[in-house]
């Protein structure tokens, strides 16, 4: 008999009403009033393959090749900076003034430049006295001048960081920010990156679009699967308006292979996290492509019902990923995360079907899809991969 998930969160659904009013249920109830985030945001963000490396050659040549690689067309739409865009010395006013050699044309020429094209640009704070690179201020003191001076510039999306914070509580600090980026009048984004150290899925819904809820993730699988596990635990948490955020995309920076990023983009997709590329999309090889532009897993991320799926069954090494989508569908991911070939099996009742419903599952990987499944799906996994569905009841 196969073990069951053991911790409250990975409770196994009896069915699909049941999942439904576990979704309803959260434990969500005012809500970010910016209008943003109603599915997980999708963009870039220069930390994982460039961090501190940020210029402005690279910010233009990134925005194109958003549109022109088709991803901006798939919904990838922020082009965020991180950290080490600004002098480390506010102006005689206490602005914040952009590092004049690497954004020689200044922020607002940038800001236009993305616009341009399309797409939305994202900036990085700090809700402390310095940022973690120590190369530029934070924001403490500092919140309703800099969201000016952001909106100012055209800014659509603040990465709000963690460092340097005088201890004093998050729930202030990233308040404090929340409320000067609403009142600018401008819709911008408000991604909290406090790691989850204070279980922020409680109390972030209220003041941002997102929430940090690991550490940094590093290109390897040990790293990039403890996030999607740590990021598990808060799923009832998250839903249109704000979302968990187990860290960005690894995928296409060359320390997993192919199908390990599979399994990577396949459960931040499920997971309803948020879609940030860290890759080069400037020279994206065609699995890195491949990867990240399948419509199909796209689709589950940006689902309107917007349920953040979990895990659901858990033997050994081998899982069972749930969560309903709109229309009855319900999405499936199984993995192996052992050493060895194995198979994977998803129960009904695991998945939150009746026993008695037939399905047709389209594997969203392959492109194809098998008619008129019964009790379960089952794959044959090699060790590291995974396999993903999306199952239509009859
Ligand atoms: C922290 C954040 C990262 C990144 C760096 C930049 O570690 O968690 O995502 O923004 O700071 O210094």
């Amino acid at each position: 008999m196969r073990a069951k998930c053991s911790s409250s969160h990975c409770s196994v659904a009896s069915g699909i009403n049941q999942n439904r009013k576990l979704g309803e249920s959260r434990p969500r109830r005012d809500l970010l009033d910016n209008g943003l985030g109603r599915t997980p945001q999708m963009g870039w963000n220069n930390f994982n393959h460039f961090p501190g490396k940020l210029n402005e050659e690279l910010i233009h040549q990134t925005a194109d090749a958003m549109v022109s690689t088709g991803l901006a067309a798939l919904g990838y739409e922020y082009i965020n900076l991180d950290d080490c865009w600004a002098e480390l010395n506010r102006d005689s006013q206490g602005n914040l003034v952009p590092n004049a050699t690497i954004f020689p044309s200044g922020m607002k020429a940038l800001a236009n430049y993305v616009h341009s094209k399309g797409l939305k640009i994202g900036i990085y704070g700090d809700a402390g006295t310095l940022t973690c690179a120590k190369t530029m201020p934070g924001s403490l003191g500092y919140e309703e001048q800099d969201a000016n001076t952001f909106a100012s510039w055209g800014i659509d999306y603040l990465k709000y960081d963690n460092c340097h914070n005088n201890g004093i509580s998050p729930q202030e600090r990233y308040t404090k920010m929340s409320k000067a980026l609403l009142a600018t009048g401008r819709p911008i984004f408000f991604s909290l990156c406090e790691w989850g150290y204070a279980d922020p899925a409680t109390w972030a819904p209220s003041i941002g679009n997102s929430w940090r809820t690991t550490g940094d993730i590093k290109d390897n699988w040990g790293s990039m699967i403890s996030k999607a596990d740590q990021n598990d635990a808060w799923a009832s948490y998250a839903g249109p308006g704000g979302w968990n955020d187990p860290d960005m995309l690894e995928v296409g920076n060359g320390n997993m292979t192919t199908e390990e990023y599979r399994c990577h983009f396949s459960l931040w997709s499920l997971a309803k996290a948020p879609l940030i590329l860290g890759c080069d999309i400037r020279s994206m090889d065609n699995d890195t492509f491949e990867l990240v532009s399948n419509k199909e897993v796209i689709a589950v991320n940006q689902d309107d019902l917007g349920i953040q799926g979990k895990k659901v069954n858990k033997t050994g090494d081998l899982e069972v990923w749930s969560g309903p989508l709109s229309g009855d569908r319900v999405a499936v991911l199984l993995m192996n995360r052992g050493p060895s070939t194995a198979t994977v099996t998803a129960e009904w009742s695991d998945i939150g079907l009746n026993s008695s419903v037939i399905v047709d599952a389209r594997d969203l990987w392959e492109h194809s899809t098998t008619t008129s499944i019964q009790l379960q799906l089952d794959a044959t996994l090699d060790s590291h991969t995974c396999k993903m569905y999306v199952l239509t009841p009859h």
